[in-house]
């Protein structure tokens, strides 16, 4: 199956990394030449397409990796066939706008993150598309949603993902102004937040046992969790939830 990619900037070189890593063939990748497609296929052996149209002709399955804003004037009057199908990983364009600018290709939704490149994204998908299973699953683990309303929610977690590394540069900043050499200070608040998804994702156990059993009365995490609630975090961070899905759905 060839694969092209329309939008070669940040995901997708993320992506390509992955498709490489999972031993996907290089020649059966075209991309679009514009942005760090030149680049990488001189670099990797991509196929470089002359034009967006010369890459909706040659591949099978077109990824959609531009800014959202030029989302869907990339597609619009470009040779798609029925048959095709269309991955767009645009944050915030519905399924219907993809699909009058597309038509008559498939459309399929998906959000992988940058970790794509360690085979560790936790890519949303809607619909769910079998075609897509080999390249999703070079990028992590597929999560297949059941409505274009719970894919749109969902996405906010591509946000919490870069709320997350900024939590762990602050603390790292923080441990490494009180002393802490700093590799030691980013490598150690980095594993911590790994353990603390993987303890999550990995235990059956309700989240408040698990919490339980590491808030101690009158201990060091109580004072902390205590602190961040007296300064109204919980309330920022749904807040900041709230932002974002309302950015995706174009209300700000
Ligand atoms: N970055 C992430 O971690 C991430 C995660 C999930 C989803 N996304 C989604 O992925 C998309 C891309 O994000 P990004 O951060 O990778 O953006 P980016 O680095 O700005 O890359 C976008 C690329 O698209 C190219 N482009 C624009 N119009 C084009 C066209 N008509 N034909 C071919 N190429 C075109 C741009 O080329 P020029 O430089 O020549 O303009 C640029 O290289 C966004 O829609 C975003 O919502 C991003």
């Amino acid at each position: 199956m060839t694969l092209g990619i329309v939008g070669v900037g940040h995901l997708a070189s993320a992506l390509l990394k992955s498709l490489l890593r999972a031993g996907h063939p290089a020649g059966q990748i075209v991309l679009s030449p514009r942005g760090q497609g030149p680049e990488l296929a001189a670099r990797h052996g991509f196929a470089l397409a002359g034009d967006n149209a010369d890459l909706v002709r040659r591949a099978e399955t077109v990824l959609l990796a531009v800014r959202p804003a030029d989302a869907v004037a990339a597609l619009r009057g470009l040779p798609w066939r029925r048959g095709q199908t269309l991955a767009s990983a645009c944050a915030g364009v519905p399924v219907a706008a993809l699909a009058e600018a597309a038509a008559p290709a498939g459309i399929v939704r998906i959000m992988p993150i940058t970790a794509a490149e360690l085979g560790a994204s936790p890519t949303l998908v809607y619909p769910g598309t079998p075609a897509l299973a080999p390249i999703l699953s070079a990028f992590g683990t597929p999560v297949v949603l059941d409505d274009e309303a719970q894919f749109e929610a969902a996405t906010v977690s591509a946000a919490i993902y870069g709320w997350a590394q900024a939590l762990i540069r602050e603390s790292a900043d923080w441990a490494g102004a009180a002393g802490v050499q700093p590799e030691a200070a980013r490598a150690l608040m980095a594993r911590t937040f790994v353990a603390a998804g993987r303890m999550v994702d990995e235990q059956e156990a309700p989240v408040d046992d698990l919490l339980a059993r590491v808030v101690t009365p009158g201990g060091i995490t109580e004072a902390g969790l205590a602190h961040l609630e007296a300064a109204g975090t919980p309330e920022a961070w749904h807040g900041a939830c709230d932002v974002v899905l309302r950015k995706l759905h174009g209300r700000s």
